[in-house]
């Protein structure tokens, strides 16, 4: 293919791209890109600056047809047909690929460009200032840092943190740096969902707190699905809650040895959500995922480790130092190359991830109005009062 894809130029090619007047299927595709998203990575494609190889604008094309008109099904043209032939071995490498999957796919693939190529064209310049009240957020070395700043609270998460989390990691994605990382202020890495966030009862009742709370959540876990570059955690201190079953989204984790990894939700009356019920169960097989998401155990940083949910531990005392000494050269790699191979790597499972959130969300809902869950935040609060 490489050999005949060199008869383009770049920029003609990408023209060849971008086919007007076809019909998109609109239907059942509420889990994928929305024609909206389709449309306009469609038309961002036009901005782009640098030329992505014809490697990708084959496959870019592929996608497009394959989103507009389904699997190829014209005829093969003639081995001199340089051109159409690369452009036709692309589309029917595709071969049953849904039309949902393909414009979602499409959809990735632009974003991804986009964002390896900066600011330029994605609009978020470099510590762009925006300020937030619960994360400290900065750029520097290529590097952009969202640190969870309620030290006093164990960078437990309100409904505050939670949009501001989906905001900062949306700018994230889109600013010039290469890498993103997430880390937390003072002892603790989070102590994850707030839990006072199921004391506050709006007026439709316990119901509607349950709902709202879920379309956060949904929100919440799909940032982190559909973060386009490197995503990684420094684990500075015990993880607790979502905080640890989003880890599964990651693509490195860094621990410190001190840090804990647990999951308590069968003891306050919860099931497991950030797709940690289809993550965890890969990453460390049925039986160990089993003991942690439905019997609470904490692990370790050297355990979880030795599961696989950890990347690497380091010593408390060279922690700090030795992990960003490492994510700075990281952030020297060539960004269009992190960005498009973290695609590859976790594409194909996108479409399953978000049916997994919205089971876990589903679930959830139900679980935050049962009984047992009442019984065990107010066990949580109980406690608290007595000391
Ligand atoms: N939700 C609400 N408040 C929390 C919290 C959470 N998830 N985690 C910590 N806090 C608050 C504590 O209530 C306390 O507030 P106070 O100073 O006003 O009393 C403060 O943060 C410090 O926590 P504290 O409990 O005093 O520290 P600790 O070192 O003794 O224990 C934890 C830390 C994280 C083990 C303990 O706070 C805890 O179990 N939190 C709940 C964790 C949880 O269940 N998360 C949800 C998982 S689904």
């Amino acid at each position: 293919m490489a050999s005949a894809v060199r008869f383009l130029s770049p920029w003609r090619f990408l023209r060849f791209t971008r086919i007007p007047g076809v019909h998109l299927h609109t239907t059942g595709a509420s889990m994928g890109a929305s024609v909206e998203d389709f449309n306009q990575a469609k038309d961002q494609l036009g901005k782009l600056k640098k030329d992505p190889g014809n490697e990708v604008k084959l496959k870019i094309y592929a996608l497009f047809k394959q989103a507009t008109q389904g699997p190829c099904n014209t005829p093969k043209p003639g081995m001199l047909d340089f051109v159409n032939k690369a452009k036709w071995d692309a589309w029917k490498s595709l071969a049953s690929v849904s039309q949902e999957e393909a414009r979602q796919q499409y959809v990735d693939l632009i974003s991804s460009l986009l964002a390896a190529e900066g600011p330029a064209v994605a609009a978020t310049p470099t510590g762009s200032g925006k300020a937030f009240e619960t994360l400290l957020v900065n750029t520097e070395d290529s590097i952009t840092t969202i640190r969870l700043n309620r030290p006093q609270k164990k960078n437990a998460i309100t409904v505050e943190m939670y949009n501001e989390l989906i905001e900062a990691l949306d700018l994230a994605g889109k600013d010039d740096s290469v890498i993103t990382v997430i880390t937390g202020s003072g002892d603790y890495y989070c102590s994850g969902n707030d839990l006072n966030n199921f004391t506050k009862i709006p007026e439709g009742g316990v119901q509607k707190m349950a709902k709202d709370a879920g379309e956060l959540l949904k929100g919440y876990v799909k940032a982190y699905i559909d973060f386009p570059k490197p995503l990684i955690a420094v684990v500075n201190g015990p993880a607790v809650g979502v905080s640890v079953t989003v880890l599964g989204l990651f693509d490195v984790i860094y621990a410190t040895e001190s840090a804990t990894f647990h999951t308590p939700f069968s003891q306050l009356g919860q099931s497991p959500e950030g797709c940690s019920s289809y993550t965890f169960p890969r990453i460390m097989g049925h039986a160990k995922a089993s003991e942690v998401l439905l019997f609470n155990k904490k692990l370790t940083a050297t355990q979880a480790c030795e599961l696989g949910l950890v990347t690497e531990v380091f010593p408390d005392s060279s922690f700090q130092s030795e992990v960003w000494t490492r994510l700075k050269a990281y952030a020297k790699l060539p960004p269009n190359s992190l960005a498009l191979s973290k695609q590859l790597i976790r594409g194909v499972e996108k479409e399953k991830l978000y049916a997994v959130n919205v089971a876990e969300v589903e679930r959830l809902v139900e679980r935050w109005v049962s009984d047992e869950c009442m019984q065990a935040i107010m066990t949580f609060f109980q406690a608290k009062s007595k000391l």
